[in-house]
């Protein structure tokens, strides 16, 4: 039986006592889950999440992360700031990162690069907006993510890469691919791996769909053949929304 990698994006939200209560709570009852669960606090609560899951199975994830190490960057967050609290694996390339702050596939790549170089596990998200749908760009665009953002990455280091494929208009907005649509779109990512690392690499990837997922839709999507796991924003929030989706079977 596969596991799932379910991973909690706790967004612009969360002080630190807020963050150590759910984070106790989610201890409590996620502490021994067979599926892989990593939560994401922001970055000013890292250090006091750290300290609550520290023993459990959760895995300490941060939301996004500066291209470079060290130096004349302000505001920025380096990986080896990261890694010193204890955080294992970094969500990059949002689209609220791409759509907000105007973050490039190059620049992407540049963190992807620097997280696998630190030995950080980077999340790539990727997804289309309603209007590229529309316009029936979906494949080119999506592609288009996979292929830059994965660009110089060699196929050992793709091990530790997960994909995340989030349409833009499910996030936060209540509407969810169906499940077949997510799967199709998830079958063509992995058609994209294929041609970049063979079939075997392809196949053992690990794609999070996101948008939207709830507890009531987490099981048919996760049922999906190439499926492996979720990416959650809003019902993260809460460990009653967000317990059941880890425990969807
Ligand atoms: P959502 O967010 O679950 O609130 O739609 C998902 C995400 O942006 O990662």
């Amino acid at each position: 039986m596969r596991n799932y990698y379910i991973a909690a994006n706790w967004k612009m939200h969360m002080t630190v006592s807020e963050a150590v209560a759910l984070a106790q709570d989610l201890v409590a009852k996620l502490g021994k889950s067979k599926e892989r669960v990593m939560i994401a606090p922001p970055f000013t609560a890292l250090a006091a999440v750290a300290q609550v899951i520290r023993g459990s199975s959760l895995v300490l994830g941060a939301q996004n992360m500066g291209p470079e190490t060290k130096g004349a960057h302000t505001g920025e967050i380096s990986p080896l700031m990261l890694k010193d609290l204890g955080v294992k694996a970094v969500i990059l390339g949002h689209s609220e990162r791409r759509h907000s702050y105007l973050e490039t596939d190059e620049l992407i790549n540049r963190k992807v690069l620097l997280a696998l170089e630190q030995e950080l596990q980077p999340i790539l998200c990727v997804g289309e907006t309603l209007a590229e749908r529309e316009a029936g760009k979906l494949e080119a665009v999506v592609g288009g993510q996979v292929r830059e953002g994965l660009k110089g990455v060699s196929a050992a280091a793709l091990a530790t890469v997960t994909i995340a494929y989030e349409p833009v208009w499910a996030i936060g907005t209540g509407k969810t691919a169906t499940p077949e649509d997510a799967d199709a779109v998830h079958g063509y990512i992995r058609i994209v791996l294929t041609s970049l690392y063979g079939e075997a690499a392809a196949k053992a990837m690990v794609i999070q769909y996101g948008g939207s997922v709830k507890a009531d839709n987490a099981a048919e999507l996760m049922a999906k053949p190439n499926i492996d796991g979720a990416l959650v924003g809003g019902a993260s929030l809460k460990a009653e929304t967000f317990v059941p989706i880890v425990s969807f079977r």
